[in-house]
């Protein structure tokens, strides 16, 4: 499944998803290593490799050292920018497993947030010898955060504290003493030695003290309950098939509930209803299908359904929102950035943009309390509030984590920066519900005679932006045009005073301006926009918020050296003498675009003819008529 990190797995009716939560060092691999070879889960053949290797390298002395199966798959595994989460099964006779192994290194907050996406249960392990450490909080923090409601804390090398219950008894009261704020339906303690196999498999001699089960007879039978059965019927729907104009099938699984023929169905998005006619499967129609099935729903009626849409209980609808607060993984290198157009996948659907609105706090995993920050780093994980351009369905994720988790992308590099657990729509008051207008765009200009566009200058300060902007103005104006200019230095001083040059506020200064421009076209004018707007994703979202076709973006191209010889405004000079930092082109970049609607090099013609080859643009794309 590309990038995204919640493995959608259909619910095992008969299986446990677990995730381990430790290090190799508390003895993570060993017990996975035994509890695959003591299920009996291990062929012969690797068995004998495993004899081998222990006698070579391993550090148990003879013993079979379980540790070296699962690194050796480890270190076959590829490394990168994919989420790195392996599932191993193994199966006893009373139930079936999947493990979500996940590299122990502490740091990899996003690898453990996957693979504790899709689980039920974490097992916890504490090295008896060290007791509850911060590492132990986090790993639980992130577990709770991600929707696991069930702990074993596994008190491991019990063998190396002489058995003794008071060191067991201890960490079991630190571990409650911090725990009990988190949520979790069950903590079951269970002292154990992974590598001599006390309590895994069979209760201890060695620890007579303890009357609990051993810990395969608490994974055998522990009830998790169905985490979707419950639920309200959400459909996702992943494709429209329409072989021909007969059959008009909408495809994908059911990410939670039931359905059954005859049923009665909402569109989420459209809050249209129908009733479903069929369920189709590879293997004939079914009466009805459940959460985990993939199947074709067809409808009574012919109602408009995309990919991307859902289809859902029309008693118990999903919310639909442009807006929701959400926990935030962050997954890249680079820091979020708030304000900055990302692309987001809910569920199916994918949303073009939206951004990181108010980014809240930051939580510190080693102590669960939210602290002040203005960004999250690889791996941070923080409180914000998401906007999207459309409307999204989802349900809160403490509720479904199906339909309540989401990833945010990277425009340009198109890897997944960021994964979401979304916690509440935000809903806009009644006072701001949208109002529609009754005369629109269309009538507006009709009134002008004329199409409405946005013209959107970008370059460097100085290479001729706002010179050649005026040209263009007067040259439409003399032709009847109706017009404004929307000038950067001139919004600095009125709407965007309050804004600096530091990125976040640069993304602001174009987010305020692009709206401001659109309200213009909307009035049916043709708004010519000049904005050093240094960033692609920032010309963008403008262009996605217009539209391509009335977004006419102009590569205002003047290289930097000479920006700065003909400095109009002296800033360069200021800049240089260290009065003005940030300057775009000497320490800040500038994105260029790569494929404007125009491209103007200054160096080789005046503003004026420039200025005509805008308006030949406008010309050939039927914004203007140049009779
Ligand atoms: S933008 O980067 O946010 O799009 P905008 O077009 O509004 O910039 O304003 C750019 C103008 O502000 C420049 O023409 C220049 O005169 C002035 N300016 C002041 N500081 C800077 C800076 N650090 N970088 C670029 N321009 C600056």
């Amino acid at each position: 499944m590309e990038a995204a990190p919640f493995v959608a797995e259909a619910d095992g009716k008969d299986q446990l998803r677990f995730i381990t939560c430790g290090s190799v060092d508390d003895g993570k691999s060993t017990l996975i290593g035994r509890l695959l070879h003591d299920s009996k889960m291990i062929y012969e053949d690797q068995l004998q490799a495993l004899t081998r290797d222990s006698a070579n390298q391993g550090t148990t002395g003879g013993d079979i050292d379980f540790a070296l199966l699962v690194d050796g798959l480890e270190a076959e595994r590829e490394q990168g920018n994919t989420i790195d989460v392996a599932y191993r099964f193994f199966t006893t006779p009373r139930r079936s497993f999947m493990v979500a192994d996940t590299p122990g290194h502490e740091q990899y907050t996003r690898n453990m947030a996957t693979g504790a996406s899709n689980a039920q249960l974490a097992i916890i392990l504490i090295d008896a010898r060290k007791g509850v450490l911060v590492q132990t909080r986090r790993h639980s923090f992130i577990c709770s955060l991600l929707g696991i409601r069930h702990v074993l804390l596994a008190v491991n090398k019990i063998d190396l504290v002489d058995y003794r219950k008071d060191v067991f008894d201890g960490i079991v009261h630190d571990y409650l003493a911090f725990a009990s704020e988190l949520g979790f339906t069950s903590i079951i303690p269970v002292p154990i030695s992974a590598r001599y196999g006390d309590n895994i498999v069979k209760r201890s001699g060695n620890t007579d003290w303890y009357d609990g089960p051993p810990l395969l007879d608490y994974l055998e039978s522990v009830e998790v309950g169905s985490e979707t059965a419950g639920l309200p019927f959400r459909f996702p729907v992943q494709w429209v098939n329409r072989p021909n104009l007969d059959f008009r099938g909408y495809t994908g699984t059911i990410a939670s509930g039931s359905v059954a023929v005859g049923d009665k169905i909402v569109v989420a998005h459209s809050a249209r209803s129908s009733r479903v006619r069929r369920i189709v499967t590879y293997d004939g129609d079914l009466a009805a299908a459940e959460a985990g099935d993939a199947v074709t729903i067809t409808l009574e009626d012919e109602i408009d359904v995309s990919r991307g849409d859902m289809l859902a209980s029309p008693t118990q609808p999903p919310e639909i929102a442009d807006r929701f607060a959400a926990h935030l993984i962050w997954m890249d290198e680079e820091p979020m950035v708030p304000g900055r157009s990302y692309a987001f996948r809910i569920g199916t659907q994918s949303i073009a943009s939206g951004s990181i609105n108010r980014f809240k706090y930051k939580i510190d995993v080693d102590t669960c309390e939210p602290v002040a920050a203005a960004t999250l780093n690889f791996n941070e994980i923080g409180f914000c509030e998401v906007a999207t351009v459309l409307p999204a369905s989802f349900d809160p994720y403490r509720v479904n984590r199906r339909t309540g988790s989401f990833i945010m992308i990277d425009c340009y590099t198109n890897r997944t920066v960021g994964a979401g657990m979304i916690e509440f729509p935000l809903r806009r008051s009644a006072s701001t519900a949208w109002q529609p207008l009754t005369i629109d765009k269309e009538q507006r200009s009709t009134l002008k005679h004329q199409k409405p566009c946005i013209i959107w200058f970008t370059g460097f300060s100085g290479a001729g932006k706002s010179t050649i902007a005026n040209i263009v103005d007067q040259k439409l104006f003399a032709r009847s045009y109706h017009t404004m200019l929307l000038d950067g230095d001139n919004l600095r001083r009125g709407l965007n005073r309050d804004l600096l040059f530091t990125k976040a506020d640069r993304m602001e200064n174009i987010r305020r301006a692009s709206e401001v421009a659109k309200l213009m076209l909307e009035a049916g004018l043709i708004v010519i926009c000049s904005f050093v707007s240094p960033y692609k994703t920032d010309r963008d979202m403008v262009r996605k918020l217009v539209g391509n076709r009335e977004f006419v973006e102009v590569f205002v191209d003047t290289p930097i050296d000479e920006s700065v010889r003909r400095d109009p405004k002296g800033v360069y000079a200021k800049a240089k003498s260290g009065k003005i930092k940030n300057f775009t082109g000497l320490d800040a970049p500038y994105e260029a675009p790569n494929t404007p609607e125009v491209h103007l090099k200054t160096l080789d013609e005046p503003p004026e003819q420039l200025a005509n080859r805008v308006l030949d643009a406008l010309a050939t794309q039927g914004i203007i008529s140049m009779k």
